[in-house]
């Protein structure tokens, strides 16, 4: 019996392989990844009360649903290039997902990177949306199916990255992931991005604000007067939930 944990370390990569990655995923518990923002920011509105988060992948399509939608039970948010769209109500900052905003709205998202990456993976076994700020309750999650399926599955931690190419944040949130599943049970099988994942969170551990601040995609949130998002999002377990995406829409069921 083992473990099989698998890291993507961007979901561009998921893209054009329809043949080979969908049997795979189909057989995965999919951690979905994105600490700058959209986890992040799908964490805080489902804490902060919101009913459900409809992720979409183009603006588009999320302008369509909302206009399916009564106008004050709804909120229309996320970013393109990391700012708030024309005509949306909220950005992607998880400080604009407030208790008084959202608590029992629906939240219509799309973000660059986040969001698309919860559609590619959507045909999985069960996907869940991971980051820093629930960090412990994902752990205890995956504990969990690991011992009721009987290591069945395997893992795949889909970091979303940053237009194609990996993202430090992402990276790191997969390896702290990692290193607990390591350190709990024996048999545990890696793929060498997971083990990269692993050793890169590992030899940056003790400085990860820090390394955050300076990552691609940190700099350029810092750049748009976004550093105390990067702050909040490298919070360990604020937001104590589990945020499951099925059927089109995340809750924490
Ligand atoms: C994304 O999905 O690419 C992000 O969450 C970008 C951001 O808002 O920082």
């Amino acid at each position: 019996m083992r473990i099989a944990i698998n890291t993507i370390l961007t979901s561009n990569s998921i893209e054009g392989t329809e043949h080979c990655s969908v049997p795979i995923l189909s057989n995965s518990v999919v951690v979905v990844i994105d600490v700058l923002r959209a986890s992040t920011t799908i964490c805080s509105a489902l804490y902060n009360g919101a009913k459900e988060v409809i992720p979409c992948s183009s603006i588009d399509d999320a302008k369509d649903i909302f206009s399916r939608y009564s106008k004050d039970t709804t909120i229309l948010g996320g970013e393109r290039n990391g700012i708030k769209p024309l005509g949306f109500d909220s950005g992607n900052s998880p400080f604009e997902y407030s208790r008084k905003k959202v608590e029992n709205k629906t939240v219509i998202l799309t973000t660059t990177n986040g969001t698309q990456a919860l559609q590619k993976v959507k045909n999985s076994k069960m996907i869940l949306i991971g980051c820093f700020v629930n960090l412990s309750s994902i752990d205890a999650a995956l504990n969990k199916i690991a011992l009721v399926d009987n290591f069945e599955s395997e893992i795949t931690f889909v970091c979303a990255g940053n237009n194609g190419k990996s993202s430090l944040e992402d990276t790191l949130c997969a390896g702290v992931l990692i290193n607990k599943l390591v350190n709990r049970y024996d048999n545990c099988y890696l793929n060498d991005n997971s083990k990269l994942a692993m050793k890169t969170f590992i030899e940056m551990k003790d400085n990860l604000l820090k390394e955050c601040y300076n990552s691609e995609h940190g700099k350029k949130l810092i750049k748009l007067g976004f550093k105390e998002d990067i702050d909040l999002a490298l919070k360990y377990d604020i937001y104590p939930i589990v945020p499951v995406f099925k059927d089109g829409i995340i809750t924490t069921p």
